[in-house]
């Protein structure tokens, strides 16, 4: 399987850390922040990944990670040259993945500990669809957060609701099929000018393939100084996943 890693953006809540290094090269703990998804990747056996970033960061992520072969991966990299949303960023990996090919895609800001292995063989054995990994958090409202049917199926993804109906919340972790590719193209900007990946996964979920499974190891998105901090002293003694 392939994998893409999203490190574009603005890194807006960062200011002004951000102002002149891309948040996916800012420290946590020992190392750039980047690591952190290609060493989760590549200890569950994905080593073709596709890293996407702005046109202003890309020469430092290749000064520093060059072709991946000192992390054991294979790199392949593209330029998101505004940042319009995470879906228009995924967009761009569709010649890299093909459009038959099932697929993981990390946002670079998650961190976590545990193996994506159990998620990716799990979402292997799905015959189509997408995946998406959810944790309980306390703040819900920060984060994309489903909405279940009886049966406990997701029915819809609410994009940072004001009021959450429940404790959980969508990781930046997905796994997704081709079909994604199509989903993406059908998608109009949002009202803060973005195509928003919750849309996307909106419309798997409204045709009721839009799995889900639970995160249950220690997790955050390091998006603002609270979680950078929070992620460094995580992984001050280790080097992570
Ligand atoms: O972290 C999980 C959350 O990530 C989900 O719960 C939300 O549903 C999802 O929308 C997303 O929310 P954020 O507000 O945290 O997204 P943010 O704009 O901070 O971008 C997340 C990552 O995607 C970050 O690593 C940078 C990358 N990105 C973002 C944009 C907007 C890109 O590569 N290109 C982009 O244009």
């Amino acid at each position: 399987m392939k994998a893409v890693i999203l490190a574009g953006g603005t890194g807006t809540r960062l200011m002004p850390l951000t102002k002149l290094l891309n948040k996916h090269l800012l420290p946590v703990g020992r190392l750039p922040m980047i690591c952190y998804s290609i060493n989760s990747l590549q200890k569950a056996g994905i080593t073709d990944i596709l890293l996407i970033t702005s046109r202003a960061s890309a020469g430092m992520f290749t000064s520093f990670l060059g072709s991946g072969v000192e992390y054991g991966v294979s790199l392949t990299y593209r330029i998101q040259e505004e940042a319009g949303g995470i879906a228009q960023a995924l967009e761009l990996a569709r010649s890299y993945v093909g459009e038959d090919a099932k697929f993981i895609v990390l946002l670079g800001d998650n961190l976590f500990e545990e193996s994506l292995a159990p998620h990716l063989e799990a979402f292997m054995l799905q015959p189509e669809g997408a995946m998406v990994l959810l944790k309980q958090v306390p703040d819900p409202e920060r984060y994309g957060v489903p909405v279940f049917d009886e049966d406990g199926r997701i029915i819809h993804i609410d994009e940072k609701p004001k009021q959450p109906l429940t404790d959980s919340c969508v990781t930046g972790i997905y796994m997704f099929d081709g079909e994604v590719f199509h989903f993406i193209a059908a998608q109009t900007p949002s009202l803060r000018g973005e195509l928003e990946i919750t849309d996307v996964n909106n419309v798997y979920a409204s045709m009721g393939k839009l799995a889900h499974r639970y995160i249950t190891g220690w997790w955050t998105d390091a998006g603002t100084f609270q979680s950078l901090l929070e992620a460094s002293i995580k992984f001050s003694e280790d080097d992570g996943p």
